[in-house]
């Protein structure tokens, strides 16, 4: 059945204007005014935003780490990130060496088909770059449509790898079409600070953060940055959390490299002294990289203001307090990394970032959604308002007062880093390829709804009316 959005005010990564979206089949078939609208569900828009779908390029559901498994699944994290405007998430895929990247892509198939209730796509995980992986991956960017390939350069003995493995992962991603990730931060110098500290018996929270200085992040941004230019290749930085970072990044493209620079809510919004809350509950607050001093948050607004970082990421990878941040108590390299985020990203940066003038509202759109599906080869199906794109679509009620909590949040752990924050600004309702999965503000989409996503490779457009690109 058609649908017709009336009244709103549609937004896009370049334009605000008034005027009605026409839904057939899945897909916007027209936008303007005096549609004709016979036979379509009315859905009125009135004194509301009509965004893009928000896509979220950089989630952990479900994910192996740290000796437990991040709590939020595909359905509780997806049905989470659908509340909070949410309609694209692109998770991480974990490989293992010497294993075929085609199982580890269908472990992570296997965990999504029947949960997702949005859309969703993968990234790869790359620990080693030999003659055997390199012949894979061909065939991986073509039948599996993941066209993006996660480095971590932290992490040592788990999921970290080399420089020679960065660099020849660049060189493939230049002549494959690829857009490298990186998780930057020097993991043998950290390795070495943690030893020092647990021997001096510092097991508190805090010391998470002081044995993974912001120079740790810098250095390693900028490694992976030079190596990005001395291989003419693309490079996207994930969760950017301090000035040293953000300025190895600017340098980066002041030289014209093509550098990307992803930061997340937490980065924005929270700082190194939630981590000395007493009680332990300084673990809730222990990502990698860490919560930084308060003065770097202005230069992460600033950077994603004027174009230096470019996307919004929310990292979600969930861990109750109690039965798993604790597997950390005694010894702060035990806590679980990572923290609920994928369902606040787009409303922390409305409220803080609109709202309180820091960007534009334009610039809102492109950060959380348009800019993501053109760098990971999602556009123009995903990330826009526009004849033949997908119809994900939120309804957003721009003056809405609420305070977010763990006790009206949909995320499945049993905290919320924001908690008692007042925002302003929710989604109403959401339409993932026009059919509803939020309506006025309660769930109404099913698990297993979501497809699977294959992806374009780097800097090239994914055809809105291309099938083939639709599993
Ligand atoms: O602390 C974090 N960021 N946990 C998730 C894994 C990662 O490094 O992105
Ligand atoms: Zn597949
Ligand atoms: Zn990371
Ligand atoms: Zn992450």
């Amino acid at each position: 059945m058609k649908k017709i959005i009336q009244n709103g005010t549609i937004v896009t990564a370049a334009d605000t204007y008034s005027a009605d979206i026409l839904i057939e089949n899945e897909r916007i078939i027209a936008i303007g005014e005096n549609l004709d609208a016979q036979g379509a569900e009315k859905i009125d828009a009135k004194g509301c935003y009509v965004f893009p779908g928000g896509i979220d390029p950089h989630t952990h559901l479900e994910m192996p780490f740290g000796g437990t498994v991040s709590k939020d699944d595909f359905e509780t994290g997806t049905i989470a990130a659908a509340f909070g405007g949410t309609t694209t998430v692109i998770d991480f895929c974990l490989t293992n060496k010497g294993e075929p990247l085609q199982n580890a892509i269908d472990v992570w198939h296997k965990k999504s088909k029947d949960k997702a209730v949005i859309d969703y796509s993968f990234h790869l995980m790359i620990s080693e770059l030999n003659e055997d992986v390199l012949n894979q991956l061909p065939t991986i960017m073509d039948k599996e449509g993941i066209t993006s390939f996660k480095v971590f350069m932290a992490y040592k003995n788990v999921f970290q790898a080399d420089d020679e493995t960065l660099f020849r992962t660049l060189v493939m991603a230049k002549e494959q079409g690829g857009l490298v990730m990186v998780h930057a931060e020097n993991g043998d110098v950290i390795d070495y600070l943690v030893k020092e500290a647990l021997e001096k018996g510092q097991t508190d929270p805090i010391y998470h953060a002081l044995t993974r200085p912001p120079e740790v992040e810098g250095e390693a941004t900028g490694r992976a940055a030079q190596l990005t230019g001395l291989s003419n290749s693309q490079l996207y930085v994930v969760h950017v959390s301090c000035a040293e970072a953000v300025y190895k990044i600017a340098e980066a493209r002041n030289k014209g490299y093509e550098v990307w620079g992803e930061t997340c809510p937490q980065y924005l919004m929270l700082d190194q002294s939630y981590l000395e809350k007493p009680d332990f509950e300084g673990a809730k607050y222990v990502w990698s990289p860490p919560l930084r001093e308060k003065w770097n948050q202005d230069v992460l607004w600033n950077a994603l203001k004027n174009g230096q970082l470019q996307t919004l990421g929310s990292d979600q990878c969930s861990f109750d307090f109690k039965g798993q941040k604790d597997l950390g108590k005694g010894d702060f390299s035990k806590i679980p990394n990572g923290g609920p985020m994928i369902e606040d990203r787009v409303s922390i940066l409305f409220s803080e970032g609109v709202k309180k003038g820091r960007i534009s509202l334009n610039q809102f759109v492109d950060i959380t959604s348009t800019r993501i599906a053109k760098l990971f080869g999602l556009f123009p199906k995903k990330g826009t308002i526009t004849v033949g794109a997908d119809a994900d679509i939120v309804i957003f009620d721009p003056n809405v007062e609420r305070t977010i909590s763990v006790k009206s949040h949909h995320m499945a752990v049993d905290y919320n880093a924001f908690e008692g924050m007042k925002v302003t600004g929710e989604p109403v309702s959401v339409l993932s390829r026009g059919e509803f999965v939020i309506r006025d503000k309660k769930f109404v989409g099913k698990p297993g709804t979501g497809n699977y996503l294959k992806r374009a490779r780097y800097n090239q457009l994914l055809d809105s009316v291309d099938e083939k690109l639709t599993i």
